[in-house]
């Protein structure tokens, strides 16, 4: 049932707000600003004697990671990354006994991710799992972890649990931050940022007109560039995807520093940038970038906190913490996908040659 939308990932990117609201909902503790988080089964006394965080997705949930480990590493100061889980899977990987692991997945039974952590759980290492599906293999092999309650996602692309499981990610950082460092105060800040979202997001989806004319003005590109920077960068990838996915355009992402190294020589006005431009202290470097698209006759979207001078066109969206703003930047980067595809008249729910859930090698 699409309740009165035209495909499921439109109504699963309008469910959004409600879905940010359910991750949230029984969680935060205001009295010691933190969060509960009751399925970890990880004690204070253990928390902080973890070193190091690795996390491990496919897709989309390999992106929500990215975003994560870098939350994890600004909130509670541990070292953090995040790696495709089938390229772990294949490396033969120093597995760390002070290294906390932990698996990303919506179906919760993409083979890739599961194989994973069977071969972290057979050399003793502790793993968590992030995920959707409840009772699904992964969730039932992990040690502990949290459920992302984004509900039932039924799109081959994913929407509303990438964003679900980056809002869970930041309340495991907060968890791990208070156990640790991070102070009261800043707790108290990425609390009450987080209660925001759902109403900023629903801002955001009230400008999907808007969105819907800018796609069909990009939607004869060959190609599309995707930059971004630190915490903008995994946002860059996960709207690349996005839109390959679906609209079959080829995109690409790259950090926006390092555009000089190499795809600088790309830019030309058939090859429209979409550019991450929060207003952080990366502003001023962000804002250097998109004048080097300029200089070679780029044209340029921004999705920033207010109007970029220097690009054809700014989606401007709601500001939030810095820790929080690419949960909110990634959004209007699902309706431009999604509006793209539709005016090239795509299959969006079915796109060719995929699957929802690749339980195969
Ligand atoms: O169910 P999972 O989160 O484990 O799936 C991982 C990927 O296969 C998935 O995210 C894929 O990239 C989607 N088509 C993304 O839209």
């Amino acid at each position: 049932d699409m309740g009165g939308h035209d495909t499921y990932m439109h109504k699963e990117i309008s469910e959004q707000p409600d879905a940010v609201d359910r991750v949230l909902r029984g969680r935060i503790d205001e009295r010691f600003a933190t969060v509960r988080l009751g399925g970890l089964n990880l004690d204070a006394r253990e928390a902080r004697t973890i070193r190091r965080i690795k996390i491990l997705g496919c897709g989309t949930s390999y992106h929500a990671g990215l975003i994560g480990a870098g939350l994890i590493e600004s909130l509670a100061r541990v070292p953090a990354d995040a790696e495709p889980a089938s390229e772990f899977r294949y490396r033969n990987p120093v597995v760390d006994p002070d290294t906390l692991y932990i698996a990303v997945s919506q179906s919760g039974e993409t083979y890739d991710v599961l194989a994973a952590v069977q071969e972290l759980k057979r050399k003793g290492a502790r793993v968590l799992g992030v995920v959707n599906v409840v009772g699904s293999a992964i969730a039932r092999e992990a040690d502990g972890g949290m459920y992302v309650h984004a509900g039932p996602e039924v799109c081959v692309v994913s929407t509303k649990c990438f964003t679900n499981t980056v809002v869970a990610f930041a309340l495991l950082a907060l968890h791990l931050g208070r156990i640790r460092d991070l102070s009261v105060s800043d707790g108290k800040r990425i609390i009450e940022g987080l209660r925001r979202l759902p109403e900023q997001i629903q801002q955001i989806l009230q400008a999907e007109a808007e969105i819907k004319k800018l796609a069909d003005q990009y939607a004869d590109a060959k190609s599309m560039m995707f930059i971004g920077r630190v915490r903008g960068y995994p946002v860059a990838l996960e709207a690349s995807l996005k839109l390959k996915e679906i609209s079959y355009i080829h995109a690409e992402a790259y950090p926006a520093s390092e555009l000089k190294h190499g795809p600088l020589a790309l830019i030309e006005p058939a090859l429209p940038t979409v550019a991450i431009v929060p207003d952080d202290d990366l502003l001023e470097k962000n804002r250097a970038a998109l004048e080097e698209i300029k200089a070679r006759s780029g044209r340029i979207l921004a999705v920033a906190h207010q109007e970029q001078e220097k690009a054809d066109h700014t989606v401007v969206v709601p500001k939030n913490e810095p820790e929080l703003d690419p949960i909110l930047m990634g959004i209007p980067l699902q309706l431009l996908a999604y509006h793209t595809a539709l005016s090239l008249g795509r299959d969006i729910d079915k796109p060719r040659n995929l699957a929802k859930s690749v339980t195969v090698e």
